[in-house]
């Protein structure tokens, strides 16, 4: 078996986090939302990975090598111009061969994993298997009917009047019976080959389609409370590990990782709490339930329930909680009154009255 792995897109969508970086590289806990798709690939015993990307992604590839981090064999298949996810399926028709394979779209998160669903689908090998979860919006996604029997009847991508509040999931179990359906389908209204459509080719051809219900499903759709969650339910999986430096006049409280490099000076970490390679905490008070990102700087400030990516400065501010703090950003007191700000698009500041 085989694994698909989704990593392209036009990058159209710009979220919070992802004006100036692939949306698969949002860090949950300090690590790529890719990597975790990748390692539970790994996981499911699966070694050869195709990596869709699109003809610029300079980021993803440095970021994910050849895949020898993951014990995975990667290679790169470029797919020209965002043209759906099953023509994507049709570029890496070659690197498929005849096998089953996963395909796993790279900016979604399933908190326990799919080695359970690897498996069953070996065992089992429906032509097709899908995920569904309970979603709040289904509007943002595939939707699925399902009869009284709980049998897939009917897929539909986007709906604007959704028959049910079962989304699809962006991992899809396939044998080989997908390449006709990918073959078969059109473009949709807009404009891509729809994977959505081949599932439901399949159906109509009278090919089973297995479905699966999962709970623990996150993908980022600008909601910055459902990244503050998810961040927060994996970090409560997280392992203490101090490879940086914390001197005596500070306490760690709980589980803590401090990566190589990283400085605490003067203050009390309260897990769980990362804080990545480089960056230097010091006279502050940070978590719970933070990640703090590589070669940042906290000083003289207090930050819990937050996300800070890499290379922010936080300085005398706070306390802060359920605060998602982009790359490079600066939070600090203003010198002189008026204060001053500087934000990127789409951003939001709360003020107090
Ligand atoms: C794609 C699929 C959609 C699925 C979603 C999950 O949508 O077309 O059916 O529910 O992924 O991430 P996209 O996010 O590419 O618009």
């Amino acid at each position: 078996m085989k694994a698909l792995v989704l990593a392209g897109g036009s990058g159209t969508r710009l979220r919070p986090l992802t004006h100036s970086s692939a949306k698969q590289l949002v860090p949950v806990a300090n690590k790529p939302v890719l990597f975790y798709g990748l390692e539970s690939i790994a996981e499911a015993g699966i070694t050869e990975v195709g990596l869709i990307v699109n003809p610029e992604a300079q980021e993803i590839r440095a970021a994910v090598g050849d895949g020898e981090r993951f014990s995975l064999n990667v290679t790169y298949l470029v797919q020209e111009a965002p043209l759906g996810l099953a023509h994507a399926v049709r570029v890496a028709r070659d690197f498929l061969g005849d096998d089953d394979f996963v395909m796993y779209l790279g900016d979604n998160f399933v908190v326990s994993g799919i080695t359970d669903l690897v498996d069953a689908f070996r065992a089992e090998r429906p032509d097709a298997g899908i995920l569904l979860t309970k979603v709040s919006d289904p509007t943002a996604f595939g939707v699925a009917e399902l009869n009284t029997e709980g049998h897939v009847v009917a897929l539909e991508e986007k709906p604007a009047h959704p028959r049910s509040d079962l989304a699809l999931v962006g991992v899809y179990l396939f044998t080989p019976a997908v390449h006709e359906a990918v073959a078969a389908i059109t473009p949709s209204a807009r404009g891509e080959l729809e994977i959505t459509d081949a599932l439901q080719w399949l159906i109509d051809h009278g090919r089973t389609v297995r479905s699966t219900h999962i709970t623990g499903y996150w993908k980022d759709t600008g909601n910055a409370s459902d990244m503050l969650e998810v961040n927060r339910s994996v970090l409560d999986t997280l392992a203490a590990r101090v490879e940086g430096t914390v001197d005596a006049a500070s306490e760690l409280i709980g589980p803590v990782v401090v990566e190589a490099g990283a400085m605490v000076i003067r203050s009390r970490v309260e897990g769980p709490v990362a804080i990545g390679a480089g960056t230097v905490v010091q006279d502050s008070r940070i978590g719970p339930h933070t990640s703090i990102g590589p070669a940042c700087t906290v000083a003289d400030s207090s930050i819990r329930y937050s996300i800070v990516l890499n290379n922010a400065r936080i300085e005398g501010a706070g306390p802060l909680c359920s605060c998602l703090i982009g790359r490079y950003a600066t939070v600090a007191p203003a010198a002189t009154a008026p204060h001053c700000l500087i934000l990127g698009d789409h951003s939001e500041v709360w003020l107090s009255p």
